[in-house]
């Protein structure tokens, strides 16, 4: 049976560093309640000159540097962001271009925080099919630029980042064991970006309405992920015949240590097996998960063998899980 692997990963985020404290000083909140309510204590914004696809290139730069490959050896690369360089061409074809990936066919997925595990449904699935046999798959955002930096309500929330992995065909007995992905459009108004796109296009009007930011409504957002969730990781886990003891590491996506909390206890789960970078840099929406991933695997937290559960939820509404054997 073939299936695909992650072979290898990157990561990258920006050199500038806000902090709560420096947040204090923008909208009327302070550290306290951001590390309580969320568990952010700073995050990463970009410069005013780099676009979500240099963000990109250097994670997948990374991740193609680590698996010893030329950029030609891809033949699909796969973008996962809400935050493109531009409406068209596609963040991918960007990056394809930046790389010299010549031999790949590239193009962006939207499904916000869950991009980067739709994605990974994707590339899995096209290998499996024989379409393809090794996918860049990227998670990267840009989400300062579209953040209300007057609304205290979502500006202390989200960083900017990428995270890739690349994806290639095997015939082991390891790799992606597993994709779920599931969405509810009913509920597309508790997490929007309304201007900019065919039904508001940027205007005079929309600016000064400030439909070009993220809108959220988060208390709302947050009782259905949670509920969302948990269901999530346990439906996973049966779907493969696993016991939570069986699990080595749970990558969720990085949007407030309370969900994070939540779906670890629904699972039985110590926190110790719970991978954890929101404090770092928020919530990065489709980078999050690949960050995190990233950063599990450099510092020695997944092992060959390991299990290792993935799952993210966001606009759209969107939810996914993936379930790796290391
Ligand atoms: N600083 C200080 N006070 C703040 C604040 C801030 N940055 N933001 C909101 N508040 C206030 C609110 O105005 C409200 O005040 P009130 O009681 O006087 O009306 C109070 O804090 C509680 O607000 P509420 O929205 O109920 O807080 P919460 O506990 O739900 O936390 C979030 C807010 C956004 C942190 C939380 O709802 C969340 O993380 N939501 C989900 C995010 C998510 O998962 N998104 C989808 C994936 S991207």
């Amino acid at each position: 049976m073939i299936r695909g692997r992650i072979i290898a990963t990157g990561s990258y985020v920006p050199e500038n560093v806000v902090t709560n404290h420096d947040l204090e000083k923008v909208v009327d909140t302070s550290d306290d309640w951001i590390t309580e309510r969320t568990g952010i204590k700073q995050r990463r914004i970009v410069n005013a000159q780099q676009a979500t696809s240099d963000l990109a290139y250097e994670a997948a730069s990374l991740a193609l540097k680590r698996a010893h490959y030329k950029p030609k050896d891809i033949d699909l690369i796969i973008v996962a962001t809400i935050t493109p360089d531009m409406a068209f061409p596609s963040t991918a074809c960007i990056l394809q271009d930046r790389l010299g990936a010549t031999n790949a066919a590239a193009f962006d997925v939207n499904a916000a925080c869950s991009g980067f595990i739709y994605g990974l449904h994707i590339a899995n699935g096209l290998i499996k099919a024989g379409a393809h046999s090794r996918v860049l798959l990227v998670g990267a955002e840009v989400l300062s630029k579209v953040t209300d930096w007057q609304d205290r309500t979502t500006c202390i929330l989200f960083g900017d980042g990428a995270g890739a992995a690349l994806i290639e065909a095997t015939k082991e007995k390891r790799g992606v064991y597993s994709t779920y992905i599931s969405s509810d459009g009913s509920l597309s108004d508790l997490i929007c970006l309304p201007g900019g796109g065919s039904r508001n296009p940027c205007s005079k009007e929309t600016i000064l309405k400030r439909l070009n930011y993220i809108k959220m409504k988060g208390n709302e957002t947050f009782k259905v992920a949670v509920r969302t969730l948990e269901e999530l990781v346990i439906k996973t886990l049966a779907d493969n015949n696993l016991d939570p003891s069986q699990l080595s590491l749970l990558i969720p996506h990085q949007a407030n240590i309370r969900i994070i909390q939540a779906t670890a206890k629904r699972l039985g789960m110590p926190m110790e097996k719970v991978f954890m970078n929101i404090d770092k840099y928020g919530n990065t929406s489709a980078a999050s998960v690949p960050i995190a991933l990233d950063e599990a695997v450099q510092s020695g937290r997944i092992q060959d063998g390991d299990y290792v559960l993935l799952e993210a939820f966001g606009g759209g509404l969107t939810w996914a899980s993936a379930l790796l054997r290391w």
